[in-house]
């Protein structure tokens, strides 16, 4: 079955055609440069964008996958969670194409997606813990089944990529600040003292809110000092310890639940030192790491259609009257 699958939550307009866990077309139109004047997402323009964007995405997914709509057996659409603006370009977009070809309209929650994206090209399987980390979510997932899921810890406060982003953009690193500071990092991330929340109680929630303002204070005491902060090696330092705790935390998840097999999604599951420690760390605790390839780590449409075959199998079906959701949890779907 050919899946029509649609993105657009943030500020990059993605189509892809996919057959089950297969690839056919998958095109994205990335607004970064745009944003970067503004150094970070303008909501009004990102939607703007998406609806110029959106058409020849679809003609071209289209066309790359060889085929027309009348191939297609069902439309895939991530409708939450998000900007609201861009997310609405999106579903507005696949409930056209629904009701023009009568297609079937499957939503998909954005993070679940994400989480998909590791079921391309690989046997992975549920159940499994999943390390959700993205510009607005840190969440370790349980996986229970394809359309299951279970939050085993989320974040109180910042999320990772968030903290990335926001200590980057007070270094004057370009957004998005994450890819940036992931490229100039260097150093053992021992330069300067950042503080690390203490896990309390096996409490396995993630805060990053102290981490960033540690970060935001220490380059305002030197600068009071007429000194700078030397921006590679606090980046080094920043990237460390976010690892440092994300390891920790999951060390803890996978003790808590026996679970054997951890799969890395979103955005920031592109950081090379979270890459390589992850699987430094799962090959010394005999567990099965899955990594998505860097094109299949941030926003894009292949992982929507994977996630969308798993829903429509299980049922997940919307009519012309669904509708874009800013917050929805990625278990309870409310
Ligand atoms: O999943 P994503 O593309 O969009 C959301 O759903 O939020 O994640 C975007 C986040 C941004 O915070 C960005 O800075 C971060 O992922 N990111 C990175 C890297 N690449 C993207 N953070 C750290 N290192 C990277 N290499
Ligand atoms: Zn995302």
């Amino acid at each position: 079955m050919k899946i029509l699958a649609i993105e657009s939550s943030c500020d990059d307009t993605a189509v892809a055609i996919t057959e089950e866990r297969k690839v056919i077309s998958s095109v994205i139109a990335s607004q970064v440069d745009e944003h970067t004047l503004y150094g970070g997402v303008v909501p009004e323009i990102a939607s703007r964008r998406h609806i110029e964007n959106i058409g020849a995405l679809y003609e071209k997914a289209l066309a790359d996958a060889n085929c027309t709509i009348n191939d297609i057996d069902a439309v895939a659409v991530t409708y939450a969670p998000g900007l609201i603006g861009s997310l609405l370009c999106g579903v507005g977009f696949a409930k056209g194409v629904a009701y023009a070809a009568n297609l079937p309209i499957v939503p998909v929650h954005h993070l679940r997606s994400h989480i998909a994206a590791n079921y391309i090209d690989t046997d992975l399987k549920p159940p499994f813990l999943a390390l959700v980390i993205s510009g607005g979510h840190s969440h370790i997932v349980y996986v229970k089944n394809y359309t299951e899921f279970e939050i085993i810890a989320r974040t109180r406060d910042d999320a990772a990529g968030e903290c990335f982003d926001k200590t980057a953009r007070a270094m004057g690193l370009p957004y998005p600040g994450g890819v940036h500071m992931d490229k100039v990092a260097t150093g053992d991330g021992t330069a300067y003292k950042l503080p690390k929340p203490k896990i309390e109680n096996n409490d396995l929630d993630f805060s990053f809110s102290g981490l960033k303002t540690a970060v935001l204070n220490t380059i305002h005491n030197l600068s009071q000092k007429g000194e700078q902060v030397d921006v590679p090696l606090m980046c080094g330092c920043v990237r460390k310890t976010v690892c440092d705790v994300l390891l920790e935390h999951i060390e803890l998840a996978l003790e808590k639940t026996g679970c054997k097999t951890l799969a890395l999604a979103g955005g920031v599951s592109a950081n090379s030192e979270i890459r390589e420690r992850f699987a430094d760390f799962c090959d010394k605790k005999g567990v099965k790491l899955y990594r998505p390839p860097l094109s299949l780590c941030g926003d894009n449409a292949a992982m929507v259609g994977a996630q969308g075959y798993y829903e429509f199998l299980a049922g997940t079906r919307a009519n012309l009257d669904l509708n874009a959701r800013a917050t929805l949890d990625i278990a309870t779907l409310k």
